[in-house]
This record gives C-alpha cells, structure tokens and sequence, in this order.
C-alpha cells in the first residue's frame, strides 16, 4: 500500500513538472508569434538550395570540355567499358534492351547530364523528370555503375562516336 502511494505522490510530481515546462514552451511559444513576421524578411543563412538544373543534371559535373573532333584514344577506352559493363543492359542502336538504347543520347543530353548521370545514377533517377520517364518504359532502375570520373568521360567519347562524331 505505501508504495502505491509513493508511485502515486511521485506521478503527481512529474505531472505537475511536465504540466510547468508545458507552460514555459507555450510562453517562448508566444514569444516566437509575436517575433514571427519579422523573422519572414530576414532569409535563411544560405539560402533555399538551388533548383534542379534539368540540362545539367544533378552531380559534380557542371561543365565538360568537348572537343571538335573525336578524341580517338578516349573513344577506344569508352568502348571497353561499354562492352564489359554496359552492353548487357544497352544498345548502340535505337533499339531498348534493358535500358534505352545509345543512338542519339548525345543530341538528347548535354555532356554534364551523361557524366553525371553515369557517375550519379540514384540521384539523378530521383530528381530528374526525363530519366524518370525513362525509368517508366523501362521498369528497371539503372543500378549505379561506381565509375571513376575517367570511365565516365571515355564512355562519353565513345557516345559521342557512336553518334557519328569524328
Ligand atoms: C542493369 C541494366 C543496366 C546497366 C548494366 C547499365 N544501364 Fe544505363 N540504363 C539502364 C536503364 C534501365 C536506364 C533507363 C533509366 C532507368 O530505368 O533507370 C538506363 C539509362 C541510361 C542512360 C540514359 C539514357 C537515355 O536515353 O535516357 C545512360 C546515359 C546510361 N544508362 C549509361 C550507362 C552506362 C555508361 C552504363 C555502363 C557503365 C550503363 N548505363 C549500364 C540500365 C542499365
């Protein structure tokens, strides 16, 4: 019987403390009102993060120098690891496999948009509007390849050839 009543005497004192800072947070509440329509002018540190660039893409490719020819030696280099690590999902026609196929995909994207979607593959499938259209016909999500930011580019060059670039 004493320790109910000890139980009971206790809860009562932790009611009574919760009910208190209850209190205390609904004054700062009211504070914080009050303060509120001049904290809406002020911006937040940093800012809102920028929107999503749909040319570019979302990684850390902001710009990709093309030359005006076909860089040969980059071009071989995409080849292999296109035909170790690509093919079995991609086409060099226009032709869907698993994935859409190549012809065409460097008119359709800018360089930043292929180097990033190759090297950032789960964002870019989360962010953008034409990879995620892609992901509808294809109903197979592009598992990310871990390529070095050099496969990446040489698998870009090889696009580029396959595209008629010389
Ligand atoms: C397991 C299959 C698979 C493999 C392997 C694969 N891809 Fe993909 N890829 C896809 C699918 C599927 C899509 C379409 C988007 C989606 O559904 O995720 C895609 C889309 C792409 C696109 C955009 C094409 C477009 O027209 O929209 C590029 C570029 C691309 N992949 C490059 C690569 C490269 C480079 C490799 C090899 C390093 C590779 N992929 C390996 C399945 C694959």
């Amino acid at each position: 019987m004493k320790k109910i009543i000890v139980i009971a005497i206790l809860s009562l004192l932790l009611f009574a403390c919760s009910e208190n800072s209850d209190k205390v947070s609904q004054s700062s509440d009211k504070i914080s009102a009050v303060d509120e329509p001049n904290t809406e002018k002020i911006p937040t540190p940093g800012g809102e993060p920028p929107p999503y660039d749909p040319i570019r893409g979302t990684g850390k490719f902001s710009h990709v120098d093309i030359g005006n020819n076909l860089d040969v030696t980059m071009a071989t280099g995409g080849e292999k690891i296109y035909t170790a690590r690509c093919s079995g999902c991609h086409k060099l026609t226009d032709e869907r496999l698993v994935g859409p196929g190549w012809k065409g995909v460097t008119t359709r994207y800018k360089p930043e948009w292929i180097m990033n979607f190759v090297t950032n593959t789960d964002e870019m499938l989360n962010k953008d509007p034409k990879a995620q259209a892609q992901l509808e016909i294809c109903l197979v999500r592009m598992p990310n390849q871990n390529l070095e930011d050099v496969d990446a580019r040489q698998l870009l060059e090889f696009m580029r050839k396959n595209d008629g670039a010389k």
